[in-house]
């Protein structure tokens, strides 16, 4: 069975679903660390009720960048990690760390990419006033939020929609296809050619 890790910042309402997803069987992979970069998010409590195991290392206790990315992989190598899932970590991590694990990286991320890039994907849909808005499962690239896309989920934005609302709805697509798609991972059933992503019937 795969182990992964799950990088987390804020709430950890998709960590939670990956929890989830993982004790009812759905993922059938082992979550083995969870990495967060702040000592007060949520996101941690979350998993510490959970019983697995946490590290909480903050960019602004090392001297560089690099420092901080390179103590992160010594701790995913100890911890036998195979793949990586991002759910609402706020950090860019750098080219040397993604080619570290390539085409191992998931992130969800709250809009139909390429739009709405960047860290406020929800209030950029809601304020430049799209009529679809949706949700974004990709690999990682040294882009940021550019790689490969391995599912997608949009939905009407009704007139009467608030920011609130919109959010809600949100977070529910992410909810159930960041599971989804961290399954079919997990069972070798995605194949990444260039920028498109196939989902076999069978693990490859
Ligand atoms: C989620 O909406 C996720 O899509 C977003 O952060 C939120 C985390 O919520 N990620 C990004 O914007 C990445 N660019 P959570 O901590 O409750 O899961």
């Amino acid at each position: 069975m795969l182990k992964f890790a799950v990088f987390v910042s804020g709430n950890g309402t998709n960590l939670q679903a990956i929890i989830d997803a993982v004790k009812s069987g759905e993922i059938q992979a082992e979550l083995a660390l969870v990495l967060c970069d702040r000592r007060k998010a949520l996101a941690l409590k979350k998993a510490e009720q959970a019983g697995i195991k946490t590290l909480c290392l903050v960019r602004k206790d090392y001297a560089t960048p690099q420092s901080y990315e390179r103590d992160i992989v010594i701790s995913l190598k100890e911890f036998g990690i195979d793949f990586i899932v991002l759910a609402g970590y706020m950090k860019v991590l750098s080219a040397f760390f993604i080619k570290t694990y390539p085409n191992k990286i998931l992130n969800v991320h709250p809009s139909l990419l390429p739009s709405f890039k960047g860290a406020r994907g929800i209030k950029d849909t809601f304020t430049y006033g799209t009529k679809v808005a949706g949700v974004t499962i990709h690999f990682v690239d040294d882009k940021m939020d550019h790689g490969p896309i391995i599912a997608q989920e949009a939905f009407k934005v009704s007139e009467k929609e608030t920011l609130e609302s919109l959010e809600k709805r949100i977070h529910a697509i992410e909810h159930k296809i960041f599971p989804k798609t961290i399954a079919l991972y997990a069972q070798g059933r995605l194949k990444v050619s260039g920028r498109k992503v196939k989902i076999l019937d069978k693990p490859q």
